[in-house]
């Protein structure tokens, strides 16, 4: 397949860019570099299999020759990325992805849809499951993500609907690995920088608030098996496994050696979901997967990776 990765610089692109050329598959990775680097693709420079092309998808996106599928994952990710960026967030996930559909669309190229357990809010039912409808204040911190998120859902499966388009809507749940950035305020990369510099971790809140983090290769392989599979209904995907933020900061400590314990502050964003966790039935059941990388093993491996990087 000839594939185009919008956000193919960010975190979860570049790892499914390297996935697709694993695969024998030709990519082309977008990305006007926002809140991605070119560092997380630098290895791939050079192939000919592989080409990246600096552009923002908000704007109209052009692309010559074939294209078989349409993996659309640009938009800020963490909380204070687009809390930054509020208006580029709204932007990336209405225009952006009416681009990308539109793209898909001319070209006759199924298009994948990266959207997030943010679609949930701050969820009333638990486990999450497909069919939870959410529980998101439109006007609250959070919502230029989440509504983003909501409505570029809705226009995927009213381009499918209306034009028919081989669409797919993957609920991706928190993702960890090599390759996030220290700074992008998300829980793992804060614990890790902290505890690599034997300083104490900060927890907001009294730290009961639940994650559920999956390791980077489990979710890149869902989104690849969702890819292959004809399901355009949204499909959940992440680690099912619960743990408590504190706990969570006790296993860091644990693993890095790091002695220096832990600080308790007040929640800094408001809307801070409590509990987390997906109900993965549906991929299970569709695309016979789950996640493989227990949290320690998972840790172990973005640990060694962020050590050189402290
Ligand atoms: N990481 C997670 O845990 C998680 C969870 C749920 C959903 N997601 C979704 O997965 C996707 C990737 O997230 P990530 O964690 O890799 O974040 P990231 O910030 O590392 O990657 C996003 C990429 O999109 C690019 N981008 C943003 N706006 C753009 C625009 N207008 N034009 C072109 N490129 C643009 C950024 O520069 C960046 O490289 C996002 O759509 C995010 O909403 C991620």
């Amino acid at each position: 397949m000839r594939v185009l990765v919008t956000g193919g610089a960010g975190f979860i692109g570049s790892h499914l860019c390297d996935r697709l050329l694993a695969e024998g598959h030709q990519v082309i990775a977008m990305d006007n570099l926002i809140t991605g680097s070119t560092r997380n693709i630098a290895h791939l420079a050079g192939r000919d299999d592989f080409l990246f092309i600096k552009h923002n998808v908000t704007n109209y996106i052009y692309i010559a020759g074939p294209l078989d599928a349409v993996l659309h994952l640009a938009s800020p990710a963490s909380p204070i990325d687009y809390i930054q960026l509020p208006i580029q967030t709204l932007k990336v996930g209405s225009l952006g992805t009416l681009n990308a559909l539109g793209l898909a669309r001319e070209k006759g190229a199924r298009f994948l849809l990266a959207s997030t357990s943010e679609v949930y809010g701050d969820p009333l039912v638990h486990p999450q499951p497909e069919t939870y409808h959410g529980n998101v204040d439109p006007v609250g911190p959070r919502s230029v993500y989440d509504e983003a998120k909501r409505f570029a859902e809705a226009l995927t499966m009213a381009y499918h609907h209306t034009h028919r388009l081989d669409t797919r809507i993957a609920r991706i749940f928190n993702c960890y690995g090599p390759r996030m950035r220290l700074e992008d305020g998300r829980v793992v990369p804060n614990f890790i920088a902290q505890a690599l510099r034997g300083e104490p971790l900060t927890v907001y809140g009294d730290g009961s608030q639940t994650r559920s983090f999956c390791y980077i290769s489990d979710l890149v392989e869902g989104l690849y098996r969702l890819l292959l599979s004809s399901e355009h209904q949204p499909v959940n995907l992440g680690n099912p496994h619960e743990v408590s933020i504190l706990d969570f900061a006790r296993m860091i400590n644990t693993i890095t050696g790091n002695s220096a314990g832990i600080i308790f502050q007040d929640r800094r964003i408001k809307g801070d979901p409590e509990k987390r966790r997906p109900d993965i039935t549906r991929a299970r059941t569709l695309l016979g997967w789950e996640p493989q990388v227990s949290l320690e093993e998972g840790l172990r491996l973005t640990i060694e990776w962020f050590r050189d990087r402290v």
